[in-house]
């Protein structure tokens, strides 16, 4: 096959289909000597997006809660404190190690019952403008109370009402605002206006301001019913009929029945053997296991023969552009949600695949975007934090409202935001969005289906036994983060100040040929990845937050560039 180009669509799906049927052992699970080996951590972490979410985690693990207990109440502490990402009218996905055992909370919005293929779709069959960003109709079925319900049915030791407690005091007894944040808040507003849409989110947020105590009352009072009545407070009763009366007032979509009929589900995570690690890694419908994966190995496949690449040298860039273009590739033709469309998660991780794919890597130029297949593009909020307990048990946990700030629309009588997800569906397959994204009919719109994610929280384990936990907001520009924050941590044996803190970049497939980029990075690999094609964007992307065991040493970081807070205790 000639260098720079992808297998035809017919001959990869046979190839697949093939290694599929003779492969079985693609999810390794931890073996019985692990199982039994004893836990050394005695340390206990949180690395979170900002300072009120810390120091509730770090609270409840004093308590003797374990890592899910704070995970839970720090998700519902986001709600109120970081509202342009933390919610409860989102969804996201939550990555458990506990007791050596493993599980994937998916607690994914879904699209609502009446919702179809062509809802964005014009009568000329063109994309509406924003109509799935910004406004009523964007919003899937929000899946994070019950997310949070099933993680505590499966793990939680602490009273449900006391992990969230803490948010409904913060809401209802204000929190004092980060500057970072009132200025977002700010900018969103004039964003909103400056474009003319039509929402109700400065009516609830014109009032956050640097420094000053921000209450949330109509939030409060939702979240006391979830903490009063568990999930029934938001998918049943009062919290449910003034969402279903507020979307039929606004002729939305979400309907009493599309809430009583949500489950967020337990999915095997994605495990695969690198090197002497055992990453655990996030499942179908996010992409970003089967793509950090694909990148990971195909990096040492690459490379295993030579030195080793200098970090965020030239050559490092263009190789690891060069995998991502054939992993977007993979991502846009074969990814959705895995209850709808049958995705081969076995193969496209495989040691076979991974080495017929590398073959056309180009080391010294870029391959041709319009011979590899085309990849999707995604929005950039989202957050993410790490827990790991005394006793060694982990949690990786993304969540998310799409866009910050998801639809712009605040529930009215109930008070939270809305989530935009209905965007990470391909509006018309094949054709971009206004964003610029591209999907096929693995990700179109169906009722109840899950739209495809970028959200890749994962765990590396060595011997059964946590060694990093890792995640990270920014779309597309996750998958880049998190691949990134293992080689940083695990190939360039770096601290996790510096995994989180050193200059990253990523590249897509599309735009054509574009490194986008964090400040930092040496201005002559700039130019000499200019001089060999490649167009430079410099824009930041990402918040890590990151959790690393050095044989029971535990070192934790937050990005430098967000509001996050770690703590080691
Ligand atoms: N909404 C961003 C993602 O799920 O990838």
């Amino acid at each position: 096959m000639p260098l720079g180009t992808t297998p035809n669509k017919f001959m990869g799906h046979v190839f697949l289909l093939l290694i599929s049927m003779c492969l079985f052992a693609c999810t390794e699970q931890v073996d019985e000597a692990q199982l039994l080996s004893t836990p050394t951590v005695r340390q206990a972490a949180v690395a979170m997006p900002d300072s009120y979410s810390a120091d509730v985690a770090k609270d409840i693990l004093q308590k003797g809660g374990n890592a899910v207990d704070a995970a839970i109440a720090a998700q519902f502490v986001l709600a109120v404190t970081l509202p342009e990402a933390g919610n409860i009218g989102g969804g996201g996905f939550m990555l458990v190690y506990k007791d050596k055992k493993s599980d994937f909370i998916d607690y994914r919005e879904q699209a609502p019952l009446s919702s179809h293929r062509d809802m964005y779709l014009d009568e000329n069959g063109d994309v509406i403008p924003y109509q799935s960003v910004i406004g009523i109709l964007a919003s899937g079925v929000p899946g994070t109370v019950a997310g949070m319900w099933l993680a505590h049915e499966k793990y939680g030791s602490l009273p449900w009402k006391e992990l969230v407690e803490p948010a409904f005091n913060l809401a209802e007894q204000g929190f004092k605002v980060h500057p970072k944040l009132a200025q977002s808040i700010e900018r969103y507003i004039a964003r909103l206006e400056k474009r003319g849409f039509d929402v109700n989110f400065k009516d609830y947020f014109a009032g956050a301001k640097a420094d000053q105590l921000f209450k949330q009352l109509e939030l409060a009072d939702t979240l006391k019913r979830i903490r009063d009545q568990g999930r029934d407070g938001f998918y049943k009763g009062q919290t449910a009929k003034i969402i279903s009366d507020f979307m039929r007032k606004e002729k939305g979509l979400v309907t009493e029945q599309d809430l009583l009929s949500y489950e967020a589900k337990s999915r095997t995570p994605i495990s695969s053997n690198w090197r002497e690690y055992q990453l655990l890694t996030s499942p179908p419908p996010s992409s970003g296991g089967i793509a950090i994966i694909q990148w990971l190995k195909m990096y040492d496949l690459i490379t295993r023969d030579q030195q080793k690449l200098t970090h965020n040298s030239a050559a490092y860039l263009h190789l690891l552009a060069e995998i991502g273009k054939r992993v977007f590739a993979d991502r846009a033709e074969y990814l959705g949600d895995p209850d709808f469309v049958e995705v081969p998660v076995v193969s496209l991780i495989s040691d076979e695949y991974i080495a017929m794919r590398s073959q056309t890597i180009l080391r010294d130029s870029i391959s041709v975007t319009e011979l590899v297949k085309p990849g999707l593009k995604e929005s950039e909020q989202t957050t993410h934090f790490s827990i790991m307990d005394k006793w060694g048990n982990a949690v990786s946990n993304t969540t998310t409202i799409n866009l910050g700030y998801g639809s712009g629309v605040v529930v009215e009588g109930a008070g939270f935001l809305l989530n935009d997800e209905m965007d990470d569906f391909s509006s018309k397959p094949g054709v971009a969005n206004v964003f610029g994204a591209v999907g096929g009919q693995a990700n179109e719109i169906q009722p109840k289906k899950r739209m495809l994610s970028s959200m890749t929280p994962s765990m590396v384990l060595k011997d059964g036994e946590v060694s990093f936990v890792t995640g990270s907001p920014g779309g597309t520009t996750i998958i880049s983060s998190v691949y990134l924050s293992i080689l940083n941590a695990l190939e360039f044996s770096m601290s996790a100040e510096d995994v989180v803190n050193k200059p990253r970049f990523h590249h897509q497939l599309l735009p054509k040929d574009v490194i986008r980029y964090h400040d930092g990075v040496d201005p002559a690999v700039i130019s000499e990845l200019e001089q060999m094609g490649y167009i430079m964007s410099k824009r930041r992307f990402g918040d890590m937050q990151v959790i690393l065991n050095h044989e029971g040493k535990i070192d934790a970081a937050s990005e430098g560039n967000g509001r996050g807070k770690s703590i080691v205790f």
